[in-house]
């Protein structure tokens, strides 16, 4: 049965106090709605229709970087959830399959959980998601009759016994594409908000015979983000959940709590992680290498024993070959370092090759910018570049050439040549002493004056 998915995302967002739309808002790096395609995207849907409203420009920017093939359409004032998932009406004119209605401010809904509700919806005609709530608030309460779930009564409409019940509608909902336009058509707003609520299906739906069920998910699953504390309590969330998954998967974190990880990032086996280690999006580590404490990581790979930091920041387009060594206060920005080259201390390497087994001596810079353009910087194989080298871009040192420590390498140097750019040393003969008689003599004399 073909899947289309409908994420409501229209709302304001009010509580986070922002000029972001809320959707938009972060979780290990990327927007809260990216999440709920996410765990939709384990249903493999056929089509996927964002409904947007707040901030609806940003939210289809985001949507296209996301997930291309996904649709957006604008609810222009928000007249409830009913009203909301109406808007996909003309966008799935013709689709025939099963609507599956997503929250894009609740992310965490797991992938098993919707592939249960599809389960469930093999035998009813509305399958709608629930939760057991600690604190049930102000969230919609599921009525059941026994396997049935009768209707959906929202806080605001409920009696004091239906305020009892503490099994709460999670927002989230599978139904048949037109069975579903076809009961929302019927949705009036006569109630306590002067809303259209999709809640309401339910009741409509018994109404025609149809079935209708509830299936139960972790209460963890449908948390919703409406403040910026929610959404620091759900990045926590996300990266208890994340650095489960690590562990679970073989990777070593002497201090799990400490590491921060992005919605994408993928270490192998076997990986050792030390504390406070910072991964931006788009890194893969690769089995067996080492990210030492401090480290913080972005759009880079680290291969297989690779050993990186404490200390050390990779930049978008850091490519790290096997057992390559970076070590403290050193930067790589859009540069492969080939398999067992080693940049240990404090260095600057951007825009760059270094060829495999070249030592990189401590403070070498590249000098890849000249305040206009970005230049490259390569070094062969086997090379051994001097402590306190400046490599102005574009520059090329060969294949096993050195540079002496402290030069400022202009030209390019030919394989197995040194190349020696620096002032010439000068020693003056017990200089040194004269001069430092001079400076005392001179001190001296000032601090007779000031007495
Ligand atoms: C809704 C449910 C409630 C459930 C709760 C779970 C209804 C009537 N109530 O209540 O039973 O317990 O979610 O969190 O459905 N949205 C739009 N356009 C609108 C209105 C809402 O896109 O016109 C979006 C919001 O951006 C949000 C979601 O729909 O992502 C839920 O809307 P919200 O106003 O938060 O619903 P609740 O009142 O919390
Ligand atoms: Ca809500």
């Amino acid at each position: 049965m073909p899947i289309a998915l409908v994420i409501l995302a229209a709302g304001k967002g009010t509580r986070m106090k922002s000029d972001l739309p809320k959707v938009l808002h972060p979780i290990g790096q990327a927007p809260m709605l990216a999440h709920a395609m996410q765990s939709g995207a384990a249903l493999e849907p056929a089509r996927t229709v964002i409904v947007a409203g707040h901030g609806a420009d940003a939210v289809k920017d985001a949507v296209q970087q996301i997930d291309e093939t996904a649709q957006v359409v604008i609810q222009h004032d928000q007249q409830g959830t009913a009203h909301a998932v109406d808007q996909a009406r003309a966008a799935l004119e013709g689709f025939a399959g099963d609507v599956v209605v997503l929250y894009g401010d609740t992310p965490f809904v797991r992938p098993d959980t919707l592939e249960r509700m599809l389960a469930a919806r093999a035998q009813n005609d509305v399958v709608i998601l629930g939760f057991h709530a600690a604190d049930p608030a102000r969230y919609g309460r599921l009525v059941m009759a026994g396997e049935h779930l009768d209707r959906i009564v929202e806080y605001k409409d409920a009696t004091e016994e239906e305020r009892a019940i503490s099994f709460c509608n999670s927002g989230l909902m599978a139904c048949d594409a037109q069975t579903l336009f076809d009961l929302i058509a019927q949705v009036g707003n006569d109630n306590a908000s002067g809303e259209y609520y999709l809640t309401d299906v339910v009741e409509l739906a018994r109404a025609r015979g149809l079935s209708v069920t509830a299936v139960a998910c972790d209460e963890a699953e449908t948390m919703g983000i409406n403040s910026r504390a929610d959404l620091a309590g759900a990045e926590a969330v996300f990266q208890a959940r994340a650095r489960a998954d690590l562990l679970e998967a073989g990777v070593t974190m002497t201090a799990p709590d400490t590491v921060h990880l992005a919605f994408d990032t993928v270490i192998g086996r076997d990986s050792l992680i030390e504390p406070n280690v910072v991964f931006g999006p788009g890194v893969t580590v690769e089995s067996g290498a080492t990210i030492r404490a401090f480290s913080h990581l972005e759009g880079c790979h680290v291969s297989r024993g690779a050993v990186v930091g404490p200390y050390a920041r990779l930049r978008p387009g850091a490519e790290l070959a096997e057992d390559v060594r970076v070590g403290n206060f050193v930067e790589i920005k859009n540069a492969e370092i080939a398999e067992g080259a080693k940049v240990n201390h404090l260095s600057y390497i951007g825009d760059a090759s270094i060829g495999p087994g070249s030592n990189i001596g401590a403070g070498t810079i590249t000098c890849n910018y000249d305040g206009v353009m970005k230049h490259r910087t390569e070094i062969g194989k086997g090379a051994f570049i001097g402590s306190n080298t400046m490599l102005v871009a574009p520059v090329r040192v060969g294949s096993g050439a050195m540079t002496a420590s402290g030069s400022v390498i202009t030209r390019n140097v030919e394989d197995n040549a040194l190349a020696l750019a620096r002032a010439p040393q000068q020693n003056k003969p017990g200089r040194a002493r004269k001069l430092f008689d001079l400076l005392k003599a001179r001190k001296e004399k000032q601090q007779r004056e000031a007495d």
